[in-house]
């Protein structure tokens, strides 16, 4: 599929259109959008976290109750020292201030990954963040960092095979609920829609999981730091008009 933004045909009336409860985003595409400009990839980066903040605030106000982002895999750190270490300036820096602004804007900030191994600083920064996010509502905004979905999974059964250890746990009780209650994003729907700009065909190991019966909407004429408001409705008005089946007719 390539969709664009001309094609989409007439949208959806606002009301008459069924949202996604969870919009998943993989913000893919930084990089390339530096290199078309001549500039280093950090500064796309940049834009990148600029843009996160507008996306994440527009979907608030249309009234998403989960969006999740990804900002950093666990496979990012193979990436030159270099650009980990721009990133991670990057991330204290943005998160400083997009916390700051998102509790002012009823935005409920949540972390999805091993967060265990940012700096002191950063972690602290997450920290604050989420204790600070408790006391709030509103549409809550995972930030998936140092993630992957299988680590995700594999953090998960050990937790259950602690629990068998420890003989408060059944192996017969291992379910399918059991292990998504021991997921990062434990107690919230799944994604029903997965938007990734830049093109590429593949799920990078997010949500591998929750991801089940995701719809997918990749997008190749758009890279993430140029994905705006617009780019968003028309995922969301393509999204209302796919028929999901979960396996039924
Ligand atoms: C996504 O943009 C941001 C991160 C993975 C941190 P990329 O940096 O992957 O951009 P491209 O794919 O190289 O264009
Ligand atoms: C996925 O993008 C991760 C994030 C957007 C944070 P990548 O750029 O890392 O994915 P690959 O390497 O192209 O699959
Ligand atoms: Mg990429």
């Amino acid at each position: 599929m390539k969709p664009s933004i001309e094609s989409a045909g007439d949208s959806f009336p606002r009301e008459e259109r069924v949202l996604p409860r969870h919009v998943g985003i993989i913000m893919d595409g930084n990089g390339r959008w530096a290199k078309q400009r001549g500039l280093p990839r950090s500064l796309g980066h940049r834009a990148g976290a600029i843009n996160f903040k507008k996306i994440a605030r527009y979907g608030s106000s249309i009234g998403l109750e989960y969006m999740t982002v990804y900002a950093f895999s666990t496979e990012n750190w193979k990436r030159p020292e270099e650009e980990v270490g721009a990133l991670m300036v990057l991330f204290k820096q943005y998160l400083k201030d997009a916390l700051r602004d998102f509790l002012k804007e009823r935005i409920k900030i949540h972390f999805l990954g091993d967060t265990s191994v940012f700096s002191p600083d950063l972690r602290e920064l997450i920290q604050e963040t989420e204790e600070a996010a408790k006391q709030q509502e509103g549409m809550i905004l995972n930030i998936a960092m140092n993630y992957g979905g299988r680590s995700e999974i594999v953090h998960a059964v050990r937790q259950l095979a602690r629990q068998v250890q420890e003989g408060s746990l059944s192996p017969r009780d291992i379910d399918e609920e059991a292990l998504s209650s021991h997921l990062y994003t434990a107690g919230q729907p799944d994604p029903d829609l997965i938007i990734r700009p830049s093109g590429e065909y593949r799920t990078s190991n997010f949500m591998l999981w929750q991801a089940a019966y995701a719809e997918y909407i990749i997008m190749e004429d758009i890279l993430w730091p140029d994905f705006t408001p617009e780019h968003l409705e028309w995922a969301l008005d393509e999204y209302a008009r796919r028929n999901r089946r979960f396996g039924g007719i």
